[in-house]
This record gives C-alpha cells, structure tokens and sequence, in this order.
C-alpha cells in the first residue's frame, strides 16, 4: 500500500490566502501591513534562495519586508548595530537572521540580542524556554508549521510514540518540545544513539531533520506510522530529496511528507504567521 501524501505546498497556500484577508482587514481598520526585516549575511546560496522566497512570500499577502545584506566579512559588532536599530525601529515588527552566520560571528550573540517579541523564529532563549514551560509565545517556524500539517490532516499526537530524529535548535529540540505540548510520549534521537532503526521502528509519528538525503531508511518505518521529513538536501544532479528514502518509507507509511512540497513551503508560511502574531503583540 502507499501512503497518502502530505501536501505543505497546498496547505500552505491556504495559510498564505487567510494571511492576505487578515491584512486587508487590519489595514480597513486603520492598522499598518506587519513587517518582516531579513537580514542574510554573506553569500552562502541556499541561504539566498530561503531568503528570497520568504520576500516573495510577503508580497503575496501583502506584508512589507526589509532586506539586509551584509558582506561575508561582516564584523559581529556591525550585525549587532544592525539588530539594534531594527529593534528600535518601531516600524519593524519581525526580524529574522538567517543561519548559518559566517564563522567570526557568534551566532547565539545574535539570537539573543533580537528583541523577544519581535523574534519571528522564536530562537531566543525567551522564546524557547517559554515554548519548554508550555506557555508559548513566538514558536520556532519549522517545528510549528509540522505541528500545523498535523492538524490539518487530523493526525493527533497525543498518546501516540513520536520520535523525532535529530536534535537541532532550528528543528529537533523544539520540535520535541511541541510534540511533548500535544502529549505524545516523545525521544529524541541523534548522533549519540544507539540502534536508530529500532528506535524509529517504534514511531507512530517520525519526524526528520539531519540534513542528509536518505539517512532514515524506508524498512526502519513501522507500517502505518506517519512520516514527516524536514530535509532539504540538494543532490549533484541538481534535484531535491529528503532526509528519508521516500520511495520505500512511502510503501510502508500511513502519510508522508514528499520533498519538495511538504515541510519547506509550511517553514515559510508559519514565518508570516509568526510576523502577523509579532505585529499584534506590538500593538497591544
Ligand atoms: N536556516 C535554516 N533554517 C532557518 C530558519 O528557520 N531560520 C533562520 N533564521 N535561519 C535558518
């Protein structure tokens, strides 16, 4: 049997359309459009590319958005003013970093000098420890939007084993701690674990994000389980694939993710909630 998949790249335009009507309807009543400012420093080109779609993405639903970019020698003192003014600047209600910086910045120097509210990726430590006590504020955008495909298609965590493989900042610890928030019982595997496969085997949720094609095998998948790959992984042929053998994990599975057209479209999409959500906190 084949999994159903799960189309990111649809319910995504659903979120991006509801966004656009919530901006209209703030500025009929008088409030400015929210504002993203993305700051890319040097020239790494996926970095571009993100940066670039998360632009794009403001204009369909009408946000305004400021672009920042910095030479790749840029000093950690220099960022840190940048961050500062945007912080100041209270036309600015989002402002996002994107990573990875060049090796002469200290990127957590960063993070935590964005202004709690206005920290759209939810990567301070305001943020995250808000999201660890179970009273969230700004969510990291990856693991939310996973949380939202999961909703949409009535997948409900709790009760159910989730494992989650990798143990990022950007992806694996908060996401765990979002799964926890929706009471699935929760392990967290990474480079430290031992028998992967068996781990995985045990999932009725697996969610991905190592940032190496293929990396979880399609016969570790427990059948029936729901499979969600947060990968990206650009191959020397030119193509996209996950984290996660799609063509035999997809033969086992309930529901998968595919890449392209899953997870990333959603990381954008939940970018803008979050800015809409820092637009209203600055408000109020
Ligand atoms: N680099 C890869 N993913 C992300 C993300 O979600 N936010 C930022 N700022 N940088 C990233």
């Amino acid at each position: 049997m084949s999994a159903q998949l799960i189309n990111g790249k649809e319910i995504s335009q659903q979120r991006l359309e509801m966004l656009k009507q919530k901006t209209a309807a703030r500025q009929s009543a008088g409030l400015r459009a929210p504002c993203l400012a993305v700051v890319l420093v040097g020239d790494d080109p996926a970095s571009a590319v993100y940066v670039r779609n998360k632009k794009t993405a403001c204009e369909k639903v009408g946000f305004r958005s400021l672009s920042y970019e910095l030479p790749a020698d840029t000093s950690q003192d220099t960022l840190l003013k940048l961050v500062d003014d945007l912080n100041a600047d209270a036309g600015v209600d989002g402002i996002l970093v994107q990573l990875p910086l060049p090796a002469q910045i200290n990127s957590q120097a960063v993070l935590e000098r964005i202004l709690p509210h206005k920290d759209v990726d939810g990567f301070h430590p305001y943020n995250v420890g808000r999201l660890a006590v179970k009273m969230p504020l700004l969510r990291p955008c990856t693991p939310k939007g996973v949380m939202t495909l999961l909703e949409t298609y009535n997948i409900d965590p709790k009760g159910k084993k989730a494992v989650v493989v990798g143990a990022s900042n950007i992806v694996g610890r908060p996401q765990a701690l979002e799964l926890l928030l929706a009471r699935a019982t929760v392990t967290v595997c990474h480079s430290a674990t031992q028998n992967l496969a068996e781990e995985v085997g045990a999932a009725d949720i697996v969610v991905v994000g190592v940032g190496i094609p293929n990396f979880v095998k399609g016969e570790w998948i427990k059948p029936g389980a729901v499979v969600i790959d947060v990968g990206i992984n650009r191959l020397e042929d030119g193509k996209l694939c996950g984290d996660v053998e799609f063509n035999a994990a997809k033969e086992r599975a309930s529901m998968i993710t595919p890449v392209p057209g899953g997870v990333g479209p959603m990381t954008i999409a939940t970018l803008l909630e979050n800015t809409l959500q820092a637009a209203e906190l600055h408000n109020a």
